[in-house]
């Protein structure tokens, strides 16, 4: 059976007059990429919050199968976290944040060389925090994270704010730790984040989650034009319904060579959210 590294059943938590997670039901497996997507607000990071033991919640929460309330020494050895409130100590270099950390989980200094290649560091160890970019902060925030080898990884919007070739790092990064089975729990506003890094996603809006699944099978599920976009060889684009009275059409097409491109035309995420709630996802 598939191991559930995280379970959420019936989680519910309120700030004052404000019901911000209504009863929240989800699961992650052992050495799943698992997304969490919603607006500014939707409640992303109080759900890390609950898992991580920072706040508690009514419902079931577990980590591990243990009651996030209760967390101890053994779980926080076995997660890691890059949260969205950095927590780097500027004044120190590079290596001595790596090395405070490196004490704390009993991680050999020797350790830290690897690492800090691994983020595309290297050669940046004696520097300040203080003068690194967002870039690489978040890239040194990565690198404490997985220092101690953990078997779950809470990304609080890890490339938010970052270019596109950083970006494209800390996802190079994030399909090696899958690799080496490590589960990653990772909230974004990005849509093309989730759909590519991601196993399985939920999409949260106003404490509740609205869909959860696979990010493909979702905008296939959510499909409802059923047409099919094609260009011809000679650059002709033509748009045809899906139906079997086309079908001798696209054969046409094939026969004679002359089919360049054809596409289903499934929504992305960000249609499939506003379908369901009305609202952008990234607002
Ligand atoms: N400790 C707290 N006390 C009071 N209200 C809080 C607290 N933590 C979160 N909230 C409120 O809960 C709601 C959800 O906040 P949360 O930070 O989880 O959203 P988010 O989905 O992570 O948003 P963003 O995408 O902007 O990071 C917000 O309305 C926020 O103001
Ligand atoms: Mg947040």
């Amino acid at each position: 059976m598939t191991e559930k590294i995280i379970e959420l059943d019936g989680a519910s938590i309120r700030f004052g007059e404000k019901q911000v997670l209504k009863g929240i039901s989800l699961h992650v497996n052992k050495g799943e990429i698992f997304g969490l997507l919603g607006p500014s607000g939707a409640g992303k990071t109080t759900i890390i919050n609950i898992l991580t033991g920072q706040l508690s919640c009514e419902g079931k929460a577990e980590i591990f199968g243990k009651n996030c309330r209760k967390i101890g020494r053994e779980v926080y050895r076995r997660t890691g976290a890059v949260l969205d409130n950095c927590g780097l100590y500027e004044r120190l270099s590079c290596e001595d944040n790596l090395k405070l950390f490196a004490r704390i989980h009993s991680v050999p200094f020797s350790e830290i060389g690897a690492v800090l290649q691994a983020v595309g560091l290297d050669g940046c160890e004696k520097k300040a925090v203080k003068s690194f970019s967002k870039g690489m902060k978040q890239r040194l925030a990565l690198a404490r994270a997985i220092l101690h080898h953990p078997d779950l990884l809470f990304l609080d919007e890890p490339t938010s704010g970052l270019d596109p070739a950083t970006a494209a790092e800390i996802h190079t990064l994030m399909n090696h730790l899958r690799s080496r089975g490590t589960t990653v729990f990772l909230t974004t506003h990005n849509m093309d984040e989730a759909y590519h890094m991601c196993d399985r996603i939920a999409l949260l809006h106003e404490g509740n989650i609205v869909e959860c699944g696979v990010p493909a099978e979702i905008c296939r599920k959510h499909c409802q034009t059923a047409e099919l976009r094609i260009v011809t060889s000679d650059e002709e684009p033509l748009l045809l319904a899906n139906w079997p009275e086309n079908a001798d059409t696209v054969a046409q097409l094939i026969r004679e060579g002359r089919l360049k491109s054809i596409h289903s035309s499934e929504p992305d995420l960000g249609t499939v959210f506003l379908r369901l709630t009305g609202k952008e996802l990234d607002t």
